[in-house]
């Protein structure tokens, strides 16, 4: 481990109006109250990079309790302070900061948790039980060394390199919380940095850790994988790393070529991480980007080798709307609206591309129009991020195709208004008219009627779907 020595530098930071008011009133009262506050954490590794940040963190040598509530006692109207007394921490919200105050700490470890065993500590203490050196600087907030960069462990050095490095052996770091491996990806996906090669072997060895980590930490830090710029980065760090294997075994399996015949099919896990760069660059929609990474979860499940035919994978979009659900569940994300909207994406993201290979028929567009909705648009980035290939004139060739869809849809969509179509002819409408109760004939009689428009057998009106209902209430045997 390098010693941690004291390289003070000053830094001019560029402070809001509001950051520089309320920086100067911590200081007043850590002044007032005989401690000493500084800037640590995300804050000043933001600051120096020059991103925006709104959640500031202030270590405290002494109470940070009594500083936070110190601090908003001079706020007017005064703010909120939620005091996590296990934890020896305040969260101070103002304006549309979050203040976090805490006291320099030392922690330790025990084997089967990340939560330490907590006692106070000095300021070097505190930087040393942190998880990278870029997230252990200082900033001095005292009126004696107000400015002054505390930086112990090389952290500047690693900012201007991109570098994520741990302060302390890294086995140390890691094993102490395991989520931090988690963290050095994520931030790598995230910042655009490197992984140090030690940090990184580190990651390899210490690799099982993870399974102490709750499924929502791990979410958490999928999500802002996904929400990085390129996050194939964040990807093939966890596979390389062995850690997709552990925590995300289903997309680990998309992994590898198999040949048959001497002919290979594509490998889907990196063609999955090219979907999700595609999606990544026209869209931070956190859904669709799930739905890129899960489009061809059962490509592995449904792959079959047929004579004369090549590889196929038929059905693997409705197989892997399925495993979307359990996939949801695994990860504790949300099992509304937002998990519909991912099973419907990988559900139905082959029918554009389908529709730009045969003579397509107006039904079929009016089918995907109507089972689409409102996600239509959606649906169709999806599917031309879909589109990769090493062959260029490949991908063109498919491009200029998906336009042809883009437009035949817009067409249809003006002439049918199929989008948010609601059919004429409701289930309470059929059983008013047949005075019947409610039972599986409604619904064969109604799935008929829409069938019946989305065919083109009928026209998209009341009175014609109105006489349908008719002849087919007679065909089951029911009269007015
Ligand atoms: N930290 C740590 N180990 C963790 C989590 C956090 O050492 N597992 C330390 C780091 O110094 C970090 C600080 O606590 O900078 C604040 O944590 P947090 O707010 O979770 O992370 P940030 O670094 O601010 O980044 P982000 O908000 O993007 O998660």
């Amino acid at each position: 481990m390098r010693q941690p020595v004291i390289n003070k530098q000053f830094i001019k930071l560029e402070l809001s109006r509001e950051e520089e008011r309320v920086f100067r009133l911590i200081a007043d009262c850590a002044y007032e109250l005989e401690i000493r506050a500084y800037l640590v954490g995300g804050y000043v590794r933001d600051q120096l990079l020059k991103r925006a940040s709104k959640d500031i963190d202030v270590a405290a040598v002494g109470s940070g309790i009594n500083l936070a509530e110190m601090v908003a006692s001079q706020i007017q109207p005064q703010p909120v302070v939620t005091v996590y007394k296990n934890f020896g921490t305040a969260l101070l919200k103002h304006e549309n900061f979050e203040i976090e105050f805490v006291g320099t700490r030392k922690e330790s470890y025990q084997k089967d948790s990340r939560n330490p065993v907590v006692e106070g500590g000095t300021l070097t203490d505190d930087l040393m039980r942190r998880d990278f050196t870029i997230n252990a600087l200082a900033i001095s907030l005292n009126q004696e060394d107000e400015g002054s960069l505390y930086d112990l462990f090389g952290g500047m050095e690693d900012l201007k390199k991109k570098t994520i490095r741990t302060p302390l052996d890294p086995d140390i770091t890691f094993s102490d919380d395991p989520l931090r491996m988690m963290r050095a990806i994520r931030f790598a996906s995230q910042l655009k940095f490197r992984i140090d090669v030690e940090t990184f072997k580190s990651i390899s060895k210490n690799k099982d850790r993870i399974m102490i980590i709750s499924q929502e930490r791990i979410s958490e830090e999928l999500n802002k994988i996904l929400l990085s710029e390129k996050p194939s980065v964040g990807f093939d760090l966890l596979f390389k790393s062995g850690l997709l294997k552990l925590i995300f075994p289903e997309i680990e399996r998309l992994y590898g070529v198999e040949q048959v015949d001497g002919k290979g099919h594509k490998d889907n896990f990196y063609h999955t991480l090219q979907v999700v760069d595609n999606v990544a660059d026209r869209s931070n929609d956190l859904w669709l980007l799930w739905a890129a990474l899960l489009h061809d979860i059962a490509k592995p499940d449904t792959k079959r080798f047929e004579k004369g035919h090549g590889w196929t994978f038929h059905g693997h979009e409705v197989v892997g709307a399925r495993k979307t659900e359990a996939i949801f569940r695994k990860f504790r994300l949300p099992l509304n609206e937002k998990m519909k909207f991912v099973c419907k994406m990988v559900l139905l993201h082959l029918r554009p591309i389908s529709l730009s290979k045969d003579e397509v028929t107006d039904s079929a567009m009016r089918r995907l129009l109507f089972d689409a909705g409102d996600d239509l648009d959606a649906l169709m980035l999806l599917c031309e991020s879909d589109i990769t290939s090493k062959n260029e004139y490949k991908v063109r060739h498919y491009l200029r195709n998906f336009e042809l869809v883009r437009e035949k849809l817009k067409e249809v969509e003006e002439k049918d208004k199929m989008r948010n179509w609601q059919p004429p002819i409701t289930g309470d409408l059929i059983m008013k008219t047949f005075n019947r109760p409610p039972g599986k004939e409604i619904g064969i009689i109604k799935d008929a009627v829409r069938e019946a428009i989305l065919e083109g057998k009928i026209a998209n009106n009341f009175e014609e779907a109105f006489v349908f209902m008719l002849e087919k209430a007679k065909e089951i045997g029911w009269h007015l």
